[in-house]
């Protein structure tokens, strides 16, 4: 049992100094940038107001990165984000926590 535990943190260790750094270039790299801006809405809502309402959700991360993998609508109006299939779940829950980190 202690050497699970102990292998399991190691394991997060390692995942944690592993993770991709989200950064403004990564959303130019998936062209997010097309749709979302900082602070104005274009096509899709701007990062800060995306901030801003989900900034007492504990589960907010891990809940925008599944939707930029599948897209949708309804969260903000009926204008549906396309799926962003080519985002890996790495790079989509850094973006995730980084959008949630723009003020
Ligand atoms: C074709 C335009 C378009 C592109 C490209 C796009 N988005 Fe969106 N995005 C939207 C629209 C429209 C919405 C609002 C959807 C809704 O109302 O549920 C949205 C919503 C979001 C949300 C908020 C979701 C929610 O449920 O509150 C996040 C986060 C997001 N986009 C991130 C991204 C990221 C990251 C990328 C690039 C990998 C991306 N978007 C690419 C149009 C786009």
């Amino acid at each position: 049992m202690q050497k699970f535990v102990s292998l399991v943190l190691k394991f997060t260790m390692l995942s944690i100094a592993g993770s991709a750094v989200a950064s403004p270039e990564m959303l130019r790299k998936y062209n997010c940038t097309a749709c979302h801006s900082e602070d104005k809405k274009k096509y899709g809502p701007p990062y800060q107001q995306i901030a801003l309402r989900y900034a007492d959700d504990a589960a907010a991360a891990e809940k925008l990165a599944k939707k930029i993998k599948s897209g949708g609508a309804g969260a903000w109006g009926n204008t549906p984000m396309p799926p962003q299939t080519r985002v890996t779940d790495e790079d989509a829950l850094a973006i995730a926590q980084y959008i949630l980190s723009v003020k």
